[in-house]
């Protein structure tokens, strides 16, 4: 199995960093092909905590490459205190690569996503705030910044001083607010210029950013063939997830970019028939950060449960997560989307105590239709209430389990109903933050 994705099936957070640290294990490479520091990651690796937001989950392992593919959006920042941060705690960071093609998250667009967020109001959709969708935006309209403009200063500052004219009226109306906000603070003084929109600041810290990444920038699409070509097993490890798929997400409550497995070959460069295998991640229940629809939304001590012993604050915002039960109406559809060829469900111990369990299996939309399909109509989908199967709950404590066997009847049955439900095996169960906290079936 040379090329295998690993992809999140639900509304993100499901747990991949850990599924890609697992399958890294057996891999020699492993890449990011989108998405940027939006996502966060979290692995424990005895008993000490790493979390990433850009860099592939694999870095732990020295011999390993890995790889930000093109189809990242990256911030030169971001990424340079990330390997600061990884060679201050001992470990190797050599083996990274990353694509001259991929976009750079430059300053004005963390600007202007969080004054589009102002801008929508009561509408806003609850971005990251890291200026995701300015930047794929920019890559669509031509007129984004790349990682190998770094490399030369006449280049870059001829390119930032044309996107910058493309932004006057919004970068415009942005210093307007900011003297409003000064006023209203009480603040003294002449207003000067936002120093990061600078064009000479902004060229020459990207320059001195270009320096440090140099030893970094690669051919990345030409890794990937190398080490397909050569037998050998590249994961794919998909940020975000399928639910918040640009194209068929819950759009316009979604991310910028396409999370699902088909677009690991443009953001890698790879071709379709080089991914083998796609390994979906599912939680137990559902969760969800940011606004948009959420069927199966919980606001009751049962989700209360799930957010403080499923620790769920988000890794990149700390913002709380959105609780629910779990949607086999969405993760069906993201079973298809994906071609998934497995499933992993993690935080099955998160489950303990809560009985009868409850999983959506068809909507109700407020015609009152029986709906058995993911409504592809933003309007029905706003509108659609869950019709539930019960369960029934375990009170066991799942921590120790390693194998099958030790899950108690009701998880096992749980999984069971689950992988029936969808149409693929669920191979890897989540049973604990630890990375050893796993049960493989089969
Ligand atoms: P953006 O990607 O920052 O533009 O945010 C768009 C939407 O995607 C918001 O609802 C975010 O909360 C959500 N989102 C982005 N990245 C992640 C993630 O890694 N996990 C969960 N939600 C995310």
């Amino acid at each position: 199995m040379p090329g295998i994705a690993i992809i999140g099936a639900q509304w993100g957070d499901e747990g991949k960093g850990k599924v890609t640290d697992l399958l890294a294990e057996h891999a020699e490479m492993i890449v990011r092909f989108q998405g940027g520091n939006n996502a966060g990651h979290t692995i424990v690796r005895d008993g000490e905590e790493f979390k990433f937001h850009l860099i592939p989950s694999g870095i732990l392992y020295s011999e390993k490459t890995c790889v930000i593919g093109n189809g990242v959006v990256l911030d030169p920042r971001i990424l340079l205190a990330e390997i600061d941060g990884l060679k201050r705690r001992g470990i190797d960071v050599g083996n990274l690569k990353v694509s001259a093609n991929a976009h750079l998250i430059m300053p004005y667009h963390v600007l202007l996503d969080t004054a589009g967020e102002v801008k929508l109001g009561k509408y806003s959709i609850g971005t990251t705030r890291r200026g995701i969708g300015p930047c794929y935006a920019d890559k669509a309209l031509r007129i984004g910044i790349r990682v190998q403009d770094l490399l030369d200063e006449k280049i870059l500052r001829t390119k930032i001083r044309a996107a910058l004219a493309f932004k006057q009226q919004a970068l415009r109306e942005l210093s307007v607010r900011r003297r409003k906000l000064r006023r209203e603070a009480g603040e003294e003084g002449e207003d000067s210029p936002d120093p990061r929109l600078d064009l000479h600041t902004m060229t020459e810290e990207h320059v001195s950013f270009g320096h440090r990444l140099e030893p970094h920038i690669a051919d990345t699409a030409r890794l990937c063939w190398d080490a397909l070509d050569a037998g050998q097993t590249v994961v794919f490890e998909g940020a975000q997830a399928t639910l918040l798929d640009l194209d068929h997400g819950t759009y316009p409550f979604v991310t910028s970019s396409n999370p699902i497995a088909g677009a690991a070959t443009i953001g890698a460069g790879v071709g379709p028939t080089d991914i083998d295998e796609v390994w979906g991640v599912a939680k137990a229940y559902a969760t969800r950060v940011g606004a948009g629809p959420f069927p199966t939304e919980l606001e009751d001590d049962v989700g209360r449960q799930m957010l403080e012993r499923g620790q769920e604050y988000g890794t990149t915002t700390g913002r709380e997560r959105r609780c629910g039960w779990l949607d086999l109406v969405a993760l069906r559809y993201a079973v298809r989307l994906n071609g998934m060829t497995a499933l992993t469900i993690t935080k099955l111990d998160v489950l303990k105590g809560i009985d009868p369990l409850r999983v959506a299996v068809r909507y109700r939309s407020r015609e009152g239709a029986l709906l058995d399909h993911f409504p592809y109509h933003q309007s029905i989908l706003h509108g659609a209430a869950p019709e539930y199967e019960e369960l029934p709950g375990f009170d066991a404590d799942l921590g120790a389990c390693r194998s099958e066997s030790d899950l108690p009847r009701e998880a096992r049955d749980y999984l069971d109903f689950i992988a029936d439900f969808v149409g693929v095996p669920i191979d890897l169960v989540g049973v604990g933050p630890g990375r050893e906290q796993v049960v493989w079936r089969d």
